[in-house]
């Protein structure tokens, strides 16, 4: 079993190194997970997750359970706001979101999404959005959908000192161009998106996430890199894996996509604790003396 990225070396229990404080560091006993632990845990071999957060109060529980990379993504448009697909979210609506991952958690790296007409324009506009994120809402990163179209954004980006994560594959925002969710990259596309991932490295991105891409292409692109790519659909060889926590908690309606494990019922958790409340309340049990004031 490989190693978690989630707990920096410096801070495993027993080692003889001091905790790295900086003027920045937080009230945690841990430090945030930075762009250079995921670059070590690539060199190292280490798998990691990232997982899909858009509220303070999961933001906190996913921290403690040590996920080292929260993403609000703009799946927000379906799983907030009730979408049928991600075009309608803007940077506005994501702000919120994001400053109350940001505040829920103290070891993640939180990662906004550009959302779609927030940087496709050019570079400047992908600046500006970016910069939103960073300064207003206290995202640590962005990631935006694209291959070399984007290029120069990814640039612009990096060397304003901004941590870009890429997104090639399916690439939701281009859900009509694609002509609807489907696997991307096979026969030769597969090599277009080698390309794709070989510019966004060369760019500066920290990592690439692959979207429903075939498991081969991915394991190919994945050994072809020094940055880590982070896997949806994409088979089990990315050095990372990612979903929508709803997705994996159950808490999304049936059917699920194929690519997607669940491993609790939360639907069903939730469904039958309000259906108990709402009998105890037209039945009188709730609330009881004891839950009631004097
Ligand atoms: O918006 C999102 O949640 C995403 C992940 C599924 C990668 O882009």
């Amino acid at each position: 079993m490989s190693e978690s990225v989630s707990q920096p070396e410096s801070t495993k229990q027993g080692s003889t190194e001091p905790e790295p404080t900086t003027i920045y560091s937080s009230p945690s006993p841990r430090r945030r997970t930075t762009v250079r632990d995921l670059a070590e845990a690539k060199r190292a071999g280490r798998r990691w997750v990232m997982l899909t957060c858009y509220d303070a109060l999961t933001a906190q529980l996913f921290d403690e359970a040590g996920v080292p990379v929260l993403l609000v993504g703009d799946s927000a448009a379906n799983v907030v706001f009730g979408h049928d697909s991600t075009l309608p979210i803007t940077v506005d609506d994501l702000i919120p979101l994001v400053q109350g991952v940001s505040r829920g958690s103290h070891n993640a790296l939180v990662v906004a999404d550009l959302p779609f007409g927030s940087y496709q324009a050019n570079a400047e506009q992908a600046l500006q959005s970016a910069t939103r994120f960073l300064k207003e809402a206290g995202a640590h990163a962005v990631k935006l959908e694209g291959g070399v179209q984007v290029l120069p954004q990814v640039e612009a980006l990096v060397a304003a000192g901004i941590p870009v994560m890429a997104h090639l594959g399916l690439t939701p925002q281009s859900v009509h161009a694609l002509g609807g969710y489907r696997v991307q990259g096979r026969g030769e596309a597969g090599q277009t998106l080698l390309q794709d991932a070989k510019a966004m490295q060369a760019a500066g991105a920290f990592a690439v996430v692959l979207e429903l891409v075939p498991s081969e292409l991915a394991a190919q692109v994945t050994a072809s890199l020094a940055i880590p790519t982070v896997g949806i659909g994409a088979g089990p060889q990315t050095d990372a894996q990612v979903l929508v926590w709803q997705d994996l908690l159950g808490l999304t309606p049936n059917p699920a996509p194929r690519f997607v494990r669940r491993y609790a019922d939360l639907r069903g958790t939730i469904t039958d604790a309000v259906c108990r409340w709402t009998k105890d309340v037209e039945t009188g049990r709730y609330p009881a003396a004891d839950e009631s004031y004097r």
